[in-house]
């Protein structure tokens, strides 16, 4: 039987809230499940672009008595509702591992002790999975480099070193089976629901797939939310006659995907078996400096402002990680489209007339990690 009704947990977000006008349009029934996270929704009502033909539920993906009977209802559940933020998830543990590990525990629990008709379970994992990227040392070959020693940073010595003979290494795009190294708590928490949905559905034979997103840039990414999104956050301060803040010297290379490639992957992932069973990378698989995507956000936005290089950085930053996304393309056939220069373009002509506008709490996410000691101290020069 294919499937025909779709649960989106965290659909009223910004990558659920694509995929759930993805699914309308191709005739899926779509049912959201999502409890307006404060933080993320700062009207606390249903966002300005939910969508007419789906069906929303406020609730928790924590409370049994909300998620249970929807699950049973429908026959693919994408679980997206997490609590979102890398620096936020290391003074906030607690709220972390709660919403993203317990939540994920709730559905798998319900999977293996309900009778239910669930064909595909797809759980966004994240590039924070693998910490630092893959890299190659000009004598050892392929090494996978743990995170920098703080002291290493406090000499603004950047760099990834080998493992081995401790001299500089290149990084090279990350493939899936990358050895696995988180850093912080928030990765930490991805790692445990894609392990525990992959294992469960291997088990009891239901197909899962998590697909870990690289940097994911695109409308109705939260302009005013300072925990997450580092293009959104840019644009945020450029908007309000800012400064982008570029930690260490901005020489950081990441991907950078646009949402509507994104949507496609995961559509594929929903109605094809390939990817089955497997973590799958979801990138652009284009290599850029966060430098360059900061001067890009300015120039596309007429700014004159030029970005704030720091020159000092947060003590569980990674260097580089770009996506290697051989999987995807042979697995699913998935083929991202969206340049950078249109990506971005859409971004800032949306971002200069949403509703929500953006306002810029960096200043004030700054000062809390600045509290908790997680930025770098350097020596006096
Ligand atoms: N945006 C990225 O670049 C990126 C990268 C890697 C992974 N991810 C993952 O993708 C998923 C979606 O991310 P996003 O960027 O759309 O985030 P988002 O914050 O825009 O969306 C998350 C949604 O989940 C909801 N939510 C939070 N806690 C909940 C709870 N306890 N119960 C029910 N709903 C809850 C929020 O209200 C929000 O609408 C997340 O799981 C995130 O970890 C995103
Ligand atoms: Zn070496």
């Amino acid at each position: 039987m294919s499937i025909r009704n779709v649960l989106v947990t965290g659909g009223a977000g910004y990558i659920g809230s694509h995929l759930v006008d993805a699914l309308v349009a191709r005739d899926y029934a779509v049912t959201v499940l999502d409890n307006l996270e404060p933080q993320v929704h700062r009207s606390g009502t249903w966002p300005s672009y939910a969508n007419p033909k789906a069906t929303y539920v406020r609730g928790d993906v924590r409370d049994r008595a909300v998620f249970e009977p929807l699950v049973i209802a429908n026959q693919a559940v994408v679980h997206f509702a997490a609590a979102v933020s890398v620096g936020q998830s290391m003074y906030q543990v607690d709220r972390y591992v709660d919403v993203n590990t317990r939540g994920t525990a709730l559905l798998l629990d319900i999977l293996v002790n309900t009778k239910h008709a669930v064909e595909k379970v797809i759980v966004a994992s994240s590039i924070g999975v693998y910490g630092e990227g893959a890299y190659a040392c000009a004598v050892h070959g392929p090494v996978a480099p743990i995170i920098r020693p703080e002291q290493q940073l406090a000499e603004r010595d950047w760099e990834q070193r080998c493992p081995h003979c401790h001299q500089h290494v290149t990084s090279v795009p990350t493939p899936e089976d990358k050895a696995l190294y988180r850093d912080n708590i928030y990765s930490m928490t991805k790692y445990h629901q894609e392990e525990m949905v992959l294992l469960i559905g291997k088990t009891y034979s239901i197909p899962a797939v998590a697909p870990r997103f690289f940097n994911v840039y695109g409308p109705r990414q939260s302009l005013s939310n300072p925990y997450a999104g580092v293009a959104a956050i840019w644009l945020s301060r450029l908007m309000n006659g800012k400064a982008p803040v570029v930690f260490e010297d901005g020489g950081q290379l990441r991907d950078f995907v646009s949402i509507h490639d994104v949507v496609d992957c995961l559509v594929l992932m929903l109605e094809r078996s390939g990817a089955d069973y497997l973590p799958v990378n979801v990138g652009s698989g284009e290599t850029v400096t966060i430098l360059d995507i900061a001067r890009m956000l300015g120039r596309l936005l007429g700014s004159s402002i030029a970005p704030e290089i720091t020159q000092t950085g947060r003590k569980f930053d990674i260097r580089h990680n770009t996506a290697d996304i051989t999987r995807a393309r042979e697995t699913l056939g998935f083929a991202p489209k969206v340049t950078l220069e249109q990506g971005f373009t859409e971004l800032i002509e949306w971002a200069r007339t949403s509703p929500d506008g953006a306002v810029d709490f960096f200043d004030r996410a700054l000062d809390e990690l600045r509290a908790k000691g997680l930025l770098v101290q350097h020596a006096p020069r």
